[in-house]
């Protein structure tokens, strides 16, 4: 057999072979895939490989493509590489705990469509992105426990995780979590959130509230408690869910109270000053409309006597007219 016992395993050639091998035998192929088993592996015919406690300190290679069960388990291995894990494009279940992973990049997991299980709990993981678990389209079950240092999980990172129904975060660094994309997630059952030292602030109101409205979703809800502020420490987020709810937005309100007594007192004096000055403006008027009058009355007085004898002259000529038009 080609594949069998060459020692050069990591040559670019053999892969090729190996995916030219896959492709054109199809059913065939299945018993040469699982011929090739990492060194301090066991590969079952179910294509499960168990490398558990093999201190390991790199990811194994030489791994049979069809893998669907890769458990690497309390080993040291720092890394996850991209280019071998995508090969293995049927794995459903990926057991990578108790490692010491420090990062994940935004390609690791680009080709596993089928993972539906993984393990990242005991690593010293620091933070999650938000393309790390992109790709993982049939995640159901997702197990990052213990990574004391982490701290800080992207808001959109579980965002295309559609399938997710199991989340454990439990045990880590995190102060806070953007819940924006967790709560659209459809099938979401169950999320451990304990041991954290959670924010009991409003930039973390709505996960509080969320744990106080869900309760039967959280495992471990007794000891999800606040780390801060120092006088909310030890209280569990699903009771100061509805005090920070009030606290949050009554801070709001009293910043709109000042804002309606500026805005009052605006008015007010807008008011004052316009009507003393329509006053002002109403007395001047009065003023010279009598001024006008005056000088009117006394035009007219002089005037009097000329108008009186015009006026009666032009009305003996109209009844003149009138009688004409009737008789006609
Ligand atoms: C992690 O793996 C080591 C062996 O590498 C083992 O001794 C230890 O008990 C494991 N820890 C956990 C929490 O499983
Ligand atoms: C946890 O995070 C805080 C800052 O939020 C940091 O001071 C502390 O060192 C972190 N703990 C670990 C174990 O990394
Ligand atoms: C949560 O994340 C979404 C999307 O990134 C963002 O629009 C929203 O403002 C965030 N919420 C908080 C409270 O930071």
């Amino acid at each position: 057999m080609l594949l069998a016992p060459q020692p050069t395993s990591a040559h670019p050639l053999r892969l090729v072979v190996c995916f030219l091998l896959l492709c054109g035998a199809g059913v065939l192929a299945s018993p040469i895939i699982t011929a090739g088993c990492p060194d301090r592996c066991v590969c079952d015919d179910q294509f499960v490989v168990q490398c558990a406690g093999q201190h390991l300190t790199t990811f194994p290679v030489n791994l049979p493509l069809a893998t669907r069960q890769l458990i690497i388990s309390n080993n040291r291995i720092s890394e996850l590489p991209p280019l071998a894990l995508n090969y293995l494009s049927d794995l459903v279940y990926l057991d990578c705990s108790n490692n010491t992973l420090t990062e994940i990049s935004e390609s690791t997991f680009g080709n596993l469509r089928k993972l539906a299980y993984l393990d990242l709990s005991f690593n010293t993981l620091h933070r999650i992105e938000d393309r790390t678990f992109g790709p993982l389209a049939s995640l159901v079950m997702l197990r990052m426990t213990d990574n004391p240092g982490l701290s800080d999980i992207h808001p959109d990172a579980f965002l295309e995780n559609e399938a997710l129904q199991v989340l454990d975060v439990s045990r880590n660094n995190l102060t806070a979590l953007n819940i924006t994309s967790l709560i659209a997630l459809p099938t979401l059952r169950s999320v451990g959130l304990s041991g954290n030292p959670w924010s009991c602030q409003c930039d973390n109101e709505d996960l509080c509230l969320w744990v106080h409205l869900e309760t039967f979703k959280f495992q471990d809800e007794g000891q999800t408690v606040c780390g801060s502020p120092a006088d909310m420490q030890g209280r569990r987020l699903s009771e100061v869910g509805i005090q920070l709810r009030t606290l949050c937005h009554q801070s709001l309100d009293s910043l709109d109270y000042l804002f309606f007594v500026v805005i009052g007192f605006v008015i007010f004096a807008a008011g004052t000053v316009s009507a003393w000055l329509m006053g002002v403006v109403m007395v001047l008027y009065e003023r010279y409309i009598k001024k006008k009058d005056d000088q009117l009355e006394l035009e007219n007085e002089e005037e009097g006597i000329e108008m009186d004898n015009a006026s009666r002259g032009r009305t003996d000529r109209g009844n003149r007219s009138l009688k004409t038009s009737h008789t006609v």
